[in-house]
């Protein structure tokens, strides 16, 4: 949700900008801009991509040659339009300094009001100009101060979320940055220093980074970096070591992140599992929970909460932890935990599933329930997150990066730590050895199974060809696989803009089978278990209606092939393990329907990686 990027060295800054832009636009890109400081400050911002933006810098960008200081921004927007005079960077009034933001200003309405009063105009229509003015009032009403005084005070009137650069004219060899709420990591090079709302542009050059906690603000000179509070306390901060390749964050020869990201699933599956799983004698080793694992076996109750994809896998965590473990489990949307004064204490554990480990909801699900009382465990996919660094434990889904904007990877490996999870806390109670032993073995044929159902691509390919151009569509699936319903139907309507339901196949009755007529495609997940008799009668209802089935069968299982319109046989496995075959062919169906569409899948409209706004 908007990308921020910053460099401070001996490097011309724009291109380096431009390319590290580049790399984080999945979190915005309605708009971009850069500001550069050279003899003065030079900035390019306009509507559109960042491809678009280069384009324009190479045309006219002279000005900003010779730089080796800048801020970049990507936008998605949140307040005012995405256009030209809406991207980033603003600019106080003097032209001499530049800022970006990323987050909202609550509070900005007010803001606006008394600045306007003073005599500042507005150039734009977003929350985030009254940050640079009011930084501007504050610097003139106080000459003496420094840039980082003055970004400091002006941030004392903030109420909402920020992560932000700024530069300036006035002291032309330091970046200001700032966090709350929004992430901001600094890479550590030689001589040089680069800024970014993630690892991703940072990678290529260093991979050493230091991450910015809520209300700190660093002040990057050309051969220092000094992280304090807003409150100006000095903080000693741990560098890390980023954990993955340049490569990882390339397309690799394919023509999309997401379908990369498909492909990698049987690779990323067995990096979840690595060094977890021992299967002579039925071992599942989490390091990151190890301390805590006694006190979750003895929770009164699991709450999960998360939001989109991951509250989706949260689900399919239900039905495995209730299964296996015999706990009580509850899902939650993070959104409507947070707000619904939810009844917790210190005998509840929370799980708070997140890939980007940024969204504004899950964080704040997180604080409140380590604020009544309740051991929170996170599963993110980032390393270094906010939400990883706050819960009290928590395991990684090691997927690598996930690049374009609708989760694949991330939820497929999100479902293997739950299974993980929750045999973990079988152990010594409701299963034995062998019992979980079994259900390891499960699990690990998976990667394999996955790798015959990317095959199925071609075929796959010819169904989205049928139903390229339908309105609506639904999901149906049950038990373990009624989640994996939500997603499919998720997963198209994100990135084609077809309205597409799930429901447990159940429910159709009651509600969903009005829609049902010729234009109706009905994707059925009908693998061969005990719901499977009463998916075929679901299956006739819908036939006898003109509707059109896409079954999800198991190979070998003819009876199907006769009511089914197209068929997508995938290898038979147990039951918990299912929803990881299922949501493949969902996946790739919807990415081959959308990009028939002409939409882009990786960038889908209005919709940004990392949802660090409410
Ligand atoms: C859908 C999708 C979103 C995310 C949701 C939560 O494909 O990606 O629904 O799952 O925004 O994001 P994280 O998991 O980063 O908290």
């Amino acid at each position: 949700m908007c990308g921020i990027v910053g460099y401070i060295g001996y490097r011309e800054a724009a291109p380096l900008l431009l390319r590290g832009l580049q790399r984080l636009e999945y979190r915005g890109y309605d708009s971009a801009g850069v500001a550069v400081l050279n003899s003065g400050l030079s900035v390019l911002k306009q509507k559109g991509s960042v491809g678009d933006l280069k384009k324009t810098f190479e045309l006219s960008g002279d000005c900003m040659q010779g730089s080796t200081l800048g801020i970049g921004h990507t936008r998605w927007a949140t307040h005012g339009d995405p256009s030209d005079r809406n991207a980033h960077p603003h600019l106080s009034r003097d032209g001499k300094t530049a800022m970006i933001h990323n987050g909202i200003i609550e509070n900005y309405t007010a803001l606006k009001k008394e600045l306007s009063s003073e005599g500042y105009l507005f150039s734009s229509d977003t929350d985030s100009e009254v940050l640079i003015h009011l930084i501007d009032s504050i610097w003139n009403a106080h000459p003496e101060f420094d840039l980082e005084t003055a970004v400091r005070n002006a941030l004392y009137h903030i109420d909402g979320a920020y992560g932000l650069c700024v530069i300036s004219e006035r002291e032309p060899d330091k970046i200001i940055v700032a966090r709350k709420g929004s992430p901001l990591v600094i890479g550590i090079g030689e001589g040089e220093f680069f800024i970014a709302s993630d690892a991703a542009p940072i990678v290529e050059h260093t991979r050493r980074v230091v991450y910015l906690s809520d209300g700190e603000m660093a002040v990057l000179t050309r051969d220092s970096y000094l992280v304090k509070t807003v409150e100006n306390v000095l903080k000693e901060k741990r560098v890390s070591e980023l954990d993955f390749e340049l490569e990882e964050i390339e397309k690799g020869g394919f023509d999309h992140f997401m379908l990369k990201e498909i492909f990698e699933q049987p690779t990323v599956m067995k990096d979840v599992m690595r060094g977890r799983v021992r299967l002579d004698d039925g071992l599942v080793r989490l390091g990151g929970i190890e301390d805590y694992l006694e006190q979750i076996k003895g929770a009164r109750r699991i709450v999960i909460c998360a939001c989109g994809t991951s509250w989706h896998a949260g689900l399919i965590g239900e039905y495995l932890i209730e299964e296996f473990a015999r706990i009580s489990v509850e899902v939650d949307y993070a959104s409507e935990f947070r707000y619904r004064n939810p009844i917790l204490d210190k005998n509840d554990v929370v799980i708070v599933i997140s890939q980007s480990g940024e969204t504004a909801d899950t964080l704040a699900a997180l604080r409140l329930a380590k604020e009544k009382g309740a051991t929170v465990i996170g599963i993110c996919n980032v390393v270094g997150s906010t939400i990883a660094r706050e819960t009290h434990c928590g395991m990684y889904t090691h997927a690598g990066p996930e690049i374009g904007v609708a989760s694949t990877k991330a939820f497929t490996a999100q479902v293997i730590v739950l299974y993980l999870l929750a045999l973990a806390l079988s152990k010594g109670r409701t299963l034995d050895d062998h019992e979980i032993e079994l259900y390891l073995r499960e699990l690990s044929a998976v990667p394999d199974k996955v790798g015959k159902i990317l095959d199925l691509n071609d075929q796959i390919l010819a169904i989205a060809r049928s139903y390229k151009d339908s309105k609506n569509c639904l999901y149906l699936g049950r038990g373990f696989n009624f989640p994996v319903a939500l997603e499919g139907a998720l997963k198209l309507k994100e990135i084609s803009y077809i309205h597409a339901e799930g429901y447990p196949a159940a429910e159709m009755k009651h509600g969903p089978i009005a829609l049902i007529d010729e234009d109706m495609p009905v994707v059925f997940i009908a693998n061969c278990d005990a719901t499977y008799t009463k998916i075929l009668s679901n299956i006739e209802e819908v036939r006898s209606r003109k509707g059109k089935v896409i079954a999800i069968a198991n190979e070998g299982d003819e009876d199907i092939g006769v009511l089914a319109d197209h068929v997508l046989y995938i290898p038979s496995a147990a039951g918990p393990v299912t929803p990881l075959l299922n949501v493949i062919p969902l996946q790739i169906l919807s990415y081959h329907i959308a990009t028939l569409r002409n939409c882009n899948v990786d960038r889908p409209r209005n919709l940004a990686k990392s949802v660090t706004v409410e």
